[in-house]
């Protein structure tokens, strides 16, 4: 088990209080998903499941690799949702069957983020979207906030200080729509397309 997963199924407990200042943006990422047309939906780090009510149109796959926070999401699963305790680094789904792949808060959580959007791409339809709900490093100063933060950052299993240009997979995908969120342009919503 990695340090990480180990990190989550100690803390979900506390997962609560962190999403409470995750819960505006969740709200605009969610909205934005369901704009899409009807879809098969992979949703990779489910978490404690607390934003599965946000979901309206989709027929929803979720993995998530600690097991603390995927029995917390169980009960909040609902009959449009299939849940799996899986490594979004190690995919097990066969290539080109999702529509649209979901990361909400987990690429600079994750041990390997080029990992994770390889995996991405490859069960991924042609055509078809990811979505990446984020902090990302923005030029202002909550550049030297990441910086300094990022020393100890590691203890909470996180990348403070986050580019996603150093994702260099994302050179196979076309970035179609780029949402900067209030305040202080230091979350994002990426949408990419498959080719
Ligand atoms: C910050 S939480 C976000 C949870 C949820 N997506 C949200 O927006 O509230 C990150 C979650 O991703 C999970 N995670 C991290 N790396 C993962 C991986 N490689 N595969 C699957 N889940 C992963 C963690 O266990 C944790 O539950």
């Amino acid at each position: 088990m990695s340090a990480q997963t180990n990190f989550y199924n100690r803390f979900s407990f506390l997962y609560p209080l962190v999403d409470v200042f995750l819960k505006p943006q969740k709200k605009k990422f969610f909205n934005e998903i369901n704009q899409l047309p009807h879809g098969n939906l992979l949703e990779i780090g489910v978490g404690n499941g607390s934003h599965f009510y946000l979901y309206k149109n989709h027929k929803i796959t979720g993995i998530e690799i600690s097991t603390s926070m995927l029995n917390i999401a169980r009960k909040n699963q609902t009959d449009n949702i299939e849940l799996f305790q899986m490594n979004g680094e190690k995919l097990d789904f066969k290539d080109n069957i999702f529509d649209y792949v979901i990361l909400s808060h987990v690429i600079a959580v994750a041990d390997d983020p080029e990992k994770l959007l390889t995996q991405c791409l490859r069960v991924l339809k042609p055509n078809g979207k990811l979505f990446i709900l984020n902090h990302f490093t923005p030029d202002n100063f909550l550049k030297y906030v990441d910086r300094i933060f990022n020393f100890c950052s590691k203890w909470l299993h996180l990348k403070s200080l986050f580019y996603i240009k150093d994702i260099k997979v994302t050179d196979q995908f076309k970035l179609e729509k780029e949402i900067v969120l209030k305040p202080f342009s230091y979350f994002r919503i990426l949408i990419f397309a498959k080719p």
